[in-house]
């Protein structure tokens, strides 16, 4: 089985990415042919600092293979160094109804918060399904905010299929509905354009105050507080096991429980969580020559499947004379 998924770098990589893809895609490596690869295009549609979104790619390949991301066991690139990703882009978009990209959340969320329109914010799906499609992919891991863009790549995979004849694989979503939507500091969904996210590699300072800014709500010491409404129990349930969520409810449920000192808490665990993967990312943060070189002989591989399906693709449509 293919199991693929991408992560944009525009922004550094948190605790929600972590919780809501990152870690089940690490652990697909074991059991599956895994294709991981960082979506430096995607992120043009947001990022117009060149220097800033160069960073945040070698930033983003750093988090991956410090996380426990092995090159060895699977095939990690950056998409760019792909270049059939736009290829595919292209001749896709002749079988994307205009309706199909009008009615996509993400697109109209970004413009209900003022971001400009152009074709690259209208066309993302577009890109997103030649991501998937170009691997022929059956699983694509991702959190809950991605299901409507899976099924545009279905639909565009099968409307191809329907006009040249079977060529797509049509990729099922895998959403860990525990993991759906990892609230952030202001309980919205975590995201890295919010500002309200916990970064996966901070300094202890910057990570207490992450934590400390995590918005509670105005009940008394005395009061009994409810877990299940409650920001700050969202997070910290991510990283404890049911004992320790049935522990700290209890606590929520009884008069007495201060949230500045579940905080404190908070942070020695996520600090703890993270420790034996910080070295590593300190490692590779010394080595960025190797981690080029990693991603570039990853991008060799990749696009050797790539080809396949291309090449099949330029075929059927008329490219190849
Ligand atoms: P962001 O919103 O921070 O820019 P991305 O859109 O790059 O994150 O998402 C990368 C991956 O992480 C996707 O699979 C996405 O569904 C997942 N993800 C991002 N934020 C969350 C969250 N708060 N909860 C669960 N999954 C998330
Ligand atoms: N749109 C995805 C996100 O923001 C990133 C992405 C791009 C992706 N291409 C992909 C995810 C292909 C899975 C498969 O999270």
């Amino acid at each position: 089985m293919r199991v693929l998924s991408g992560i944009q770098p525009s922004g550094n990589l948190h605790i929600g990415n972590f919780f809501g893809m990152m870690r089940s895609m690490i652990k697909w490596q074991e059991k599956s042919e895994l294709f991981c690869f960082i979506v430096n295009l995607h992120a043009l549609t947001t990022v117009t600092d060149g220097t800033k979104l160069a960073h945040n790619t070698m930033e983003a390949a750093m988090d991956f293979l410090a996380l426990g991301l092995d090159p060895e066991k699977s095939l990690f690139w950056v998409q760019d160094d792909v270049p059939e990703h736009a290829e595919l882009t292209w001749i896709l978009s002749n079988h994307t109804p205009m309706g199909l990209l009008e009615r996509s959340h993400s697109y109209k969320d970004k413009l209900a918060k003022n971001m400009p329109s152009n074709l690259g914010l209208f066309a993302y799906p577009v890109l997103m399904a030649a991501d998937i499609l170009l691997y022929q992919a059956n699983l694509v891991p991702v959190g809950r905010d991605q299901k409507q863009h899976l099924e545009i790549a279905r639909d565009i995979a099968g409307s191809f299929n329907h006009i040249y004849g079977p060529t797509f694989v049509l990729p099922e979503p895998g959403i860990d509905e525990d993991m759906a939507v990892i609230p952030g500091l202001d309980g919205q969904k975590m995201s890295k354009s919010y500002g309200n996210a916990i970064d996966i590699f901070l300094t202890k300072d910057e990570l207490k105050a992450r934590v400390m800014a995590i918005v509670t709500d105005a009940r008394k010491v005395s009061e009994v507080k409810d877990p299940d409404s409650c920001n700050l129990f969202g997070i910290y349930k991510l990283f404890a096991d049911s004992d320790g969520q049935a522990e700290l409810r209890e606590r929520y449920l009884k008069p007495g429980l201060k949230y500045a000192e579940v905080k404190k808490e908070l942070v020695e665990i996520i600090w703890n969580y993270f420790a034996p993967y910080r070295e590593k990312r300190e490692a590779l943060a010394k080595k960025p020559d190797t981690v080029r070189m990693i991603m570039a002989e990853g991008a060799v591989k990749a696009r050797k499947v790539a080809t396949i399906t291309m090449d099949m693709v330029k075929e059927r449509v008329g490219l190849i004379y």
